[in-house]
């Protein structure tokens, strides 16, 4: 059984002018252990999708498909199975989640909240807990005691990677959370990221606009354009669908075969989810596209190891 098991999830927002479908369709399973990477550009549904996991949307999304972590179904729990579920078994690092920590309590407090709530250890447990997350995130056990303002912006984001560990979750979602930071800091929380999957029993679902970000932390990469996932397979292999080379292209990656091979960039825009083109919606900005594009819509199939692909193209030499 896999940790986490999407099936034709879809997510649509309530607007005055209509419903907005942010996320349509998508399927997508994650093994325990297992690194999975979401790429895509900016509104094409990541951060709906990781919301969605954990039932974290506004009141005007609505929810369809079914989720499944570890066998249980996410849409039909309570909401204090819910909560429960969260921190205890899956938990959520944002982009720029650094500044929701709370101004006025030490850093320690917050970290330990979780533990507490949910009675998972006693205020000395919780103490000695806390520092051994600290150690764990490569901050001084001291620092417990420091506010968030006296804190950089990279050590506040360890500060949130802790407080994710806090439980012991088995599946972590980050989204896009080194987007903040500077290009040092970022370096230093994936090299933390990464350790903390390759020595703990924790799977990952990462989400990034940067390709080069997901390319060498994850197993597995999930390439979303428009609401609807368009590509699985392997980090390590080529892309095939024509919106997944483009995307390498826009982020090349040294030794990387599939970028150079790739349309250098991308015209156009990513469409308005409210006037979605016809048939595959990345038609209008796809350098290879059929006649036949424009009216059909194409159903992730298989396209070479391990691989799915929604193009017409894919299984031949696009
Ligand atoms: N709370 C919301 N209400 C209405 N529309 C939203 C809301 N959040 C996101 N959207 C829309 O849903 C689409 C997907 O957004 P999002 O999931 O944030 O994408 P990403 O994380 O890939 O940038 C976008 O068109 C965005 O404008
Ligand atoms: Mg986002």
């Amino acid at each position: 059984m896999s940790l986490l098991e999407l099936d034709d999830v879809s997510v649509t927002y309530k607007l005055a002018g209509g419903e907005l479908p942010a996320v349509r369709g998508v399927s997508l399973s994650l093994e325990a252990g297992e690194a999975v990477g979401v790429v895509g550009e900016s509104g094409s549904g990541k951060s709906t999708l990781a919301m969605a996991l954990l039932r974290l949307l506004p009141r005007d999304a609505r929810i369809s498909g079914r989720i499944l972590l570890d066998g249980e179904d996410v849409l039909a729990m309570s909401w204090g199975r819910l909560r429960a579920v969260r921190w205890a078994q899956a938990s959520i690092v944002f982009q720029g989640a650094q500044h929701g920590l709370n101004p006025v309590h030490r850093i320690g407090d917050q970290i330990a909240e979780p533990l507490l709530i949910h009675k998972l250890a006693s205020p000395d447990q919780a103490r000695r807990r806390v520092a051994e997350l600290l150690d764990q995130v490569g901050l001084p056990g001291w620092r417990a005691k420091s506010y968030p303002h006296e804190l950089s912006g990279g050590q506040r984001q360890r500060v949130m990677i802790a407080m994710a560990l806090a439980c012991e979750p088995r599946l972590i979602v980050a989204d896009e959370p080194t987007t903040a930071l500077d290009v040092m800091v970022q370096a230093q929380v994936l090299t933390l990221i990464r350790e903390l999957i390759a020595t703990d029993d924790i799977s990952l679902l990462m989400i990034s606009h940067d390709l080069s970000v997901l390319a060498d932390l994850c197993d597995r990469l999930a390439v979303m354009y428009a609401g609807r996932v368009v590509e699985t397979g392997p980090a390590d292999g080529t892309f095939t669908h024509p919106y997944s080379r483009a995307l390498a292209a826009a982020f090349p990656t040294i030794g990387d075969l599939s970028s150079r091979l790739a349309p250098k960039g991308l015209g156009g825009d990513p469409p308005d989810p409210l006037q979605l083109p016809s048939g595959c919606a990345f038609h209008p900005r796809c350098p290879v596209a059929l006649d036949t594009c424009s009216t059909v819509s194409i159903e992730l199939r298989p396209a070479g190891e391990r691989r799915t692909a929604a193009c017409v193209l894919a299984g031949e030499a696009v």
